[in-house]
């Protein structure tokens, strides 16, 4: 049924593109998909998912019904041997009338760089099997945000599993539950072939919020069921954390918890930058929800406050890339500062057209801005080739076309290679005044 929908619209898009000056076709939002989520026998792990939790370790996590299913991962490098075994953690949570399953976060390590391993949760179900990521270049991050759990995340997810990668980086807006926790369950379900074989490393969105003045807090499902390594990384809160893969440090920020120089997150992250050592991790990646430098009349403005908290910070860094969701669409910018073009601000791109029920966010402000390089109203997922020290390959893939076309695709050179990164030891540097500052 879907792939009958994908020839027809291909072969409209295909039409149009033969008739001269007609516009590209743009498909509409695809249904919910319906699956039927019915709770597993007892202790049967649910919803399988892993995340990186600090050098050379993976947090495994997933969901049981079975109270007394214990959190234990068998795990080992040949198929149906586990000659290791980790012990973790568990807990539950009720919202409204919903309890959670019992849910398991175990910690497995130390592991080899760019291995296979094979893994067991509780003690029973099938076998399970994740890859971890290089120790060095190259190292492949597949992005995708706002992905939620309609036929065109489907789509959004056939073609990522298509392509090389180490680990899934996911700007916020996950399940798209919005108070229907069960529909957290029925999206742990649908990730699981991808997040329990690759590490799924995410920020939470506004979707994740789901509080209910003097009912329930914020973030209660976010946070118990996509824990994240903030311990790890120094932070207080799962809404910010960092962690490194190869030669890369990534900051996940909070668009939706305190952020301005008093807030606990500013300090952490200033606390963060200071540690990063651009010889070990040359290139430095943040995400965070909500974009920006945005052209789409959608969520216009909504990142502003946010951004004039933190970018002084992140461009005295010399932040390479920002990532960021919310915006149904696709939109990459030239290196940028303070709304302007400058060769030494970090190129910002905006992918939050996973596949969500609400659809696209059609409307553009009109001219395009200076800054503004290519901006699409498409489903797709972006890939970030991190070569080497000096050389990144980006490139978006609209959902529409075969995975091998790539809609946009850009070679970013770093900004250590082009000399825009202060050195934190010298005294005199930029960045060191400004994160030393009280
Ligand atoms: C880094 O990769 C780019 C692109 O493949 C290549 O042109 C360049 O020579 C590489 N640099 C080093 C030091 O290998």
């Amino acid at each position: 049924m879907e792939h009958k929908l994908l020839t027809v619209l291909m072969s409209v898009v295909m039409i149009g593109a033969a008739t001269v000056g007609a516009e590209y076709v743009r498909p509409k939002p695809r249904k919910a998909l319906h699956f039927p989520w019915s709770r597993k026998p007892s202790s049967e792990p649910q919803q399988v998912h892993i995340s990186l939790a600090g050098d050379q370790h993976m947090r495994v996590t997933w969901i049981s019904n079975d109270k007394s299913s214990p959190s234990m991962v068998e795990y080992g490098t040949s198929t149906g041997k586990y000659t290791s075994i980790a012990q973790g953690e568990s807990s539950s949570y009720s919202y409204l009338f919903y309890k959670s399953g019992k849910i398991h976060h175990t910690v497995i390590g130390p592991l080899e760089h760019g291995t296979v391993y094979f893994y067991r949760c509780g003690g029973q179900g099938p076998e399970f099997q994740l890859k971890t990521p290089p120790s060095q270049f190259p190292v492949t991050f597949a992005v995708a945000g706002d992905l939620g759990q309609t036929g065109w995340t489907k789509s959004t997810l056939d073609h990522i599993d298509l392509c090389e990668y180490d680990v899934h980086l996911l700007p916020g807006d996950l399940s798209y539950a919005d108070y229907m926790q069960s529909q957290w369950d029925t999206f742990g379900e649908l990730v699981q072939p991808l997040a329990s074989a690759k590490p799924w490393m995410v920020t939470e969105g506004n979707h994740e919020k789901e509080n209910i003045l003097m009912l329930e807090d914020e973030f209660v499902a976010y946070n118990a069921r996509w824990k994240m390594p903030f311990e790890e990384s120094g932070s207080s809160s799962n809404l910010y954390y960092s962690f490194e893969v190869a030669g890369v440090h990534l900051i996940m920020l909070g668009s939706y918890t305190d952020y301005d120089e008093y807030s606990d997150q500013y300090s952490w992250l200033k606390a963060d930058l200071l540690k990063v050592d651009r010889k070990r991790t040359p290139w430095l990646l943040v995400l965070f929800h909500a974009p920006w430098y945005n052209s789409n009349k959608a969520h216009q403005g909504e990142g502003d406050s946010m951004m004039a908290a933190m970018e002084p910070l992140l461009y005295a860094a010399g932040v390479d890339i920002a990532l960021a969701g919310h915006v149904h669409a696709y939109e990459r910018s030239k290196r940028v500062y303070s709304g302007r073009s400058d060769p030494c601000g970090a190129v910002h791109i905006t992918v939050g057209d996973g596949g969500n029920r609400e659809g696209l966010a059609t409307k553009y402000i009109i001219p395009q801005p200076e800054w503004s390089v290519y901006r699409e109203a498409s489903f797709g997922h972006g890939e970030l080739r991190i070569v080497n020290a000096t050389h990144a390959f980006w490139s978006w893939h609209r959902n529409d076309d075969d995975e091998p076309v790539r809609s946009d695709q850009i070679w970013i050179t770093s900004l250590v290679s082009s000399g825009c990164v202060a050195d934190k030891r010298s005294h005199d540097s930029h960045l060191r005044k400004m994160l030393l500052s009280p």
